[in-house]
């Protein structure tokens, strides 16, 4: 069978977190016809959950050195010092663009910049702008509403990128992306977009590991079909765990923010003692590798299934103006957080490898650009700094924009159909279950917060398997969005162990037992589906 259909877009946008929404909205302004294609609801991303807020030098007293440093002492050598500095530099008209959006941070009359600025690990000053504890719903809720009422923006819901289109599909340079094609989960069908420019803003792979503070939608999408393009794809070895993910039977995926720990919250054994001074002379705000891994090695050494974040000495009045979201949660779930420890454990947070880019959100295929988590800009180097990553999405944006509009328009191509004709209906949905179920648990055991190159080995043995499993369903079933992300999953895992497997050193958020030291060498991992370039 065949599908019918082609739209048409001067720019189609896959995702609608910060990145994809910012880039939308932008363009549209200039006149561009958008079209922005999202797998589930505009606001199932991880931008809607992020919490603690976005830095940005905004501070007199505070400066853009201060900034550089901090990024750059948490990326432990592996950041572009020309990528953070133009990042952080950009800061300032980020924020403008978000406060003309309509994004009310939290204030604070009394400080000569009118907001409330918090802290967070790493951070040598306040240089956080927040909404409370809920930054990323206040802004995504706006940036939804604009775009909605958007006469330039197409938005595609219940809609899942499948695969890029490259220029060998029609006879020409298979460096060339001319579009993209997308599931329809409600009608059970593939339509084909062509687009002059084509936005990777899916976002990370935290799915990948049995635990995480992501929601279901962060499979790594499109750092798997950039991988299969023929992208670079850049230090995916970085994956970062969160110190402080809710230890409760019944809170899936729920973060307790860093800026807990920002504000005095402290880090304790169940017997009270603060542990954190065994491990780091800047205890609870030393970097995230730093606590998430301290915390392993304390749940490790006294068989304990979480540790405690105590921030119960502060007033109520103080914890429920700073915190309401957290208060709330944790109260729903039997926990008064105003009068007892949280119990906390670290889960994989964040992804600071992907798709390679340039400062204006080039890849290496002409006319696709990535922004957001599932891009690799030199931000985060081995360990992402606390709340650099949604300033990260708005600069990177912008300067796509710029990129998109400066150049040349792209002519929109007649592409060949979506052909299905060789697959029949999937009647055994339990391997897909089943699939996801064991790469998750081989991911979180084996390839976690501690490696060793007999884990990674055993990881890899047991990803090849899934991987040609996996493959051999999707050749011979139809689609469904669990089968698409199952087949991205299991490449984006392998693309991590590889990764992992060719550091020979332990660098910010890779620790591996049988390399301990960190390397003279400065390197990063860089792979295609070609050649292992490291
Ligand atoms: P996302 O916001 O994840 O959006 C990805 C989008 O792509 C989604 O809409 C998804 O549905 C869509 N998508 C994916 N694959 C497909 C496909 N195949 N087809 C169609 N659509 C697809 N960072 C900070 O800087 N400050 C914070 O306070 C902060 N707090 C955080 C708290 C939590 C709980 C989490 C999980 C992360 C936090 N982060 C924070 C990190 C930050 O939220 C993310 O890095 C950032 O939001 C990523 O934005 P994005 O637009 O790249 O991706
Ligand atoms: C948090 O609020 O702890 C998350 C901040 C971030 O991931 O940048």
């Amino acid at each position: 069978m065949k599908n019918a259909k082609q739209l048409n877009f001067d720019t189609v946008i896959i995702g609608s977190g910060l990145a994809g929404l910012a880039n939308a909205l932008l363009l549209a302004e200039r006149g561009q016809k958008v079209a922005v294609v999202t797998k589930k609801t505009l606001a199932e991303c991880n931008s809607y959950y992020a919490q603690g807020g976005i830095a940005a030098v905004i501070d007199k007293e505070d400066s853009v050195e201060d900034h550089l440093s901090d990024t750059l002492i948490a990326g432990c050598g592996l950041c572009d010092e020309n990528a953070v500095r133009y990042i952080i530099e950009h800061a300032p008209i980020a924020i403008e663009w978000l406060v003309s959006m309509g994004v009310k941070f939290t204030e604070n009359i009394e400080s000569s910049t009118g907001f409330h600025l918090t802290r967070e690990g790493g951070h040598s000053f306040r240089r956080i702008l927040h909404v409370a504890d809920a930054t990323g719903a206040a802004i995504i809720t706006k940036l939804i509403q604009k775009t909605l009422s958007h006469p330039n923006i197409v938005v595609l819901e219940n809609h899942v990128a499948i695969d890029l289109i490259l220029g060998d599909k029609i006879g020409g340079e298979s460096n060339k992306c001319y579009g993209v094609y997308v599931f329809d989960v409600n009608l059970n069908k593939v339509i084909t977009i062509s687009a002059g420019n084509t936005i990777l803003a899916t976002g990370g792979a935290g799915k990948v590991y049995l635990y995480t503070t992501n929601p279901d939608i962060a499979t790594g999408d499109g750092i798997a079909m950039a991988y299969r393009a023929g992208c670079n794809v850049a230090n995916m070895e970085f994956i970062q765990f969160h110190p402080t993910c809710l230890f409760h039977p019944n809170a899936k995926s729920f973060l307790i923010s860093e800026a807990v720990r920002g504000e005095g919250g402290i880090l304790k054994l169940p017997n009270g003692y603060r542990f954190m001074q065994d491990h780091d002379e800047r205890l609870e705000l030393a970097p995230r590798d730093v606590v998430a891994r301290a915390i392993d090695y304390e749940m490790k050494k006294h068989g304990l299934d979480c540790v405690y974040l105590d921030i119960s000495y502060k007033s109520q009045q103080f914890i429920e103006e700073h915190f309401p979201n957290i208060y709330q949660k944790c109260k729903s779930l039997g926990i008064d957080i105003a009068h007892e420890p949280i119990p906390v454990v670290p889960a994989a947070h964040y992804t600071c490898g992907g798709v390679e880019t340039d400062l204006s959100g080039r890849t290496n295929i002409l006319n696709l650009y990535a922004s957001g988590e599932c891009a690799h800009t030199g931000l985060h180097g081995s360990n992402r700094l606390a709340s650099n990553s949604l300033l990260e999405c708005l600069v990177i944006g912008q300067a796509i924009v710029e990129d998109v509009l400066n150049k040349p328009k792209n002519k929109i191509m007649e592409l060949p159909q979506w052909d299905e004709s060789q697959v029949t209906d999937n009647d055994e949905e339990v391997v897909i279950s089943h699939n996801w179920d064991e790469l998750r648990r081989a991911m979180w055991g084996y390839v976690g917060i501690v490696r060793t190159n007999k884990r990674l080995e055993r990881a890899m043995h047991r990803i090849k398997l899934l991987h040609d499993e996996i493959n051999e369903y999707y050749a011979n079933f139809k689609l469904s969005l669990n089968l698409i992300e199952l087949r991205n999953l299991v490449l984006v895992a392998e693309i991590i162990v590889k990764s992992a497997g060719l550091r020979h050193e332990s660098r910010g958020l890779h620790y591996s037992k049988d390399y301990p030291l960190m390397s003279d060498e400065i390197k990063n991992t860089i792979i295609n589906k070609y050649e292992v370039e490291s």
